[in-house]
């Protein structure tokens, strides 16, 4: 493998508050140098490949918590090699795939294949989140511990909530025993019966069943007293309403182990965006209102949600250009969630440092996977990107099999141009589009 130079980029890792013009030298898996001019004395070399990184940004590779793979049994709207060359694309390094596939992912020979299969293609990695129950039923617990040691960082029924407070209570305390994290999809099923979006003066207007917020407030508020009374480690997925923020906010105070994620369309996009019934703006947990958007930015601000995770949920026009009533819920997320977010930085919602580490760190930290960091010795897990470049968002040219995005057509700004896994290239954008 001939050895990778990225010249006079600026080097920004909040971890360990780096933000400087470097050079970063790369031999095999592992960065070697880093440091103004470190790599001066290489450039005649014919060994080292010099990237250009005037004006670029070297960021820590993403991490992301909630994607479906879709594979098994779905492979027509994503498949293992798609998700992680979309993840790639998206600067990536790491993603955890979400077990409502078919066959659900509650046995460890899913979670095996899945660590096989991603293994086998190399680039970025893939992490199983086994089911919390069989068949996410909400009934009988899987096991655990094979799932842990077959590869799952997590467990969840995703899609669907652990609704029986019982069932929840023993799922805490079995994950706990091997620090997993047990990720709720917040919803009390009865309040949701037949509900297409959020209930609120739009769903009166469209006439479509609303999910009033109090169906995800309700089980969140719930899930925290198990927490605290089971010691058990909590994560929240998709937090989509303010007294969500709330009651997170107030646990940490307390001390309560919760962590909490949140998805780009529900820090952007509101209710009024499905006012013309575009299925895409379908989604589960529902876009919902400025108030809601404005607490989760500020949650994310002062750390109170974490991180973002993309819930990266491809479909097809079969499930989606459907009347609304019939059309399934889901976004793809994994190759526009940076760029979409970065116009949020620019406005003053959040910082670029808040927004690397919550992209970063944070998601690495509560799935126990090491973090990726720009320093010596540390392995090359980086992203370049170009800030300034502006582009469309094109999903007819997305590496996942899926198009279902409300962002089609999106004029942003800061474009991801390369992402490295373990020193290896796993996405190059073509250099006569900006890799230079
Ligand atoms: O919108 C959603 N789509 N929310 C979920 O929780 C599941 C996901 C999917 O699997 O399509």
């Amino acid at each position: 493998m001939p050895a990778l130079l990225v010249r006079n980029v600026r080097a920004f890792d909040p971890q360990h508050l780096l933000d400087a013009v470097v050079d970063v030298f790369v031999e095999g898996d592992t960065i070697t140098r880093i440091g103004p001019n470190a790599g001066v004395d290489l450039l005649a070399s014919d060994r080292v490949r010099v990237i250009d990184g005037t004006n670029l940004w070297l960021l820590p590779g993403f991490v992301d918590l909630h994607a479906h793979v879709r594979e098994p049994g779905q492979e027509y709207k994503e498949d293992v090699k798609s998700s992680l060359r979309a993840a790639a694309a998206g600067g990536f390094v790491d993603i955890c795939a979400m077990p409502n596939t078919k066959p659900v992912n509650d046995t460890r020979a899913i979670t095996e294949m899945l660590v096989y299969k991603a293994r086998a293609l190399g680039g970025t990695r893939l992490h199983p989140i086994g089911a919390i129950t069989m068949g996410l039923g909400g009934k009988e617990l899987t096991e655990m511990a094979d799932q842990r040691d077959a590869g799952c960082v997590g467990v969840s029924d995703d899609g669907r909530c652990v609704v029986n407070s019982g069932v929840m209570r023993r799922a805490f305390e079995y994950a706990s025993t091997f620090d997993l994290p047990v990720i709720q999809h917040a919803e009390d099923h009865d309040l949701t019966d037949g509900a297409q979006m959020h209930e609120g003066a739009v769903a009166t207007k469209l006439g479509l069943r609303g999910w009033p917020r109090v169906a995800e407030d309700i089980i969140v508020a719930r899930d925290l007293m198990l927490a605290e009374y089971t010691g058990g480690r909590y994560h929240l997925a998709h937090a989509s309403t303010k007294g969500s923020v709330a009651l997170i906010r107030a646990a940490k105070e307390r001390g309560i182990k919760v962590s909490a994620e949140v998805t780009p369309h529900h820090l952007l996009l509101t209710h009024e965006a499905l006012l013309g019934y575009d299925t895409a703006c379908k989604v589960n947990p529902p876009l919902r209102e400025e108030s809601d958007v404005q607490a989760l930015r500020e949650g994310l601000a002062d750390g109170t949600i974490d991180c973002v995770a993309t819930d990266h949920a491809p479909h097809s026009h079969l499930e989606k250009d459907l009347p609304f009533a019939e059309a399934s819920p889901g976004m793809v997320g994994l190759e526009l969630c940076f760029p979409v977010l970065l116009e949020l930085v620019r406005q003053g919602s959040f910082s670029l440092t808040r927004l690397v580490d919550a992209m970063t760190r944070s998601p690495a930290r509560i799935v126990a996977l090491p973090p990726p960091t720009l320093r010596e010795g540390a392995r090359a897990n980086f992203v370049l990107v170009d800030p300034e470049a502006t582009w469309t968002l094109d999903p007819a040219r997305f590496e996942s099999k899926s198009r279902n995005t409300p962002f089609a057509g999106r004029q942003v700004q800061g474009r991801i141009l390369a992402t490295y896994v373990d020193g290896v290239a796993a996405f190059e954008l073509s250099p006569e589009k900006g890799l230079r």
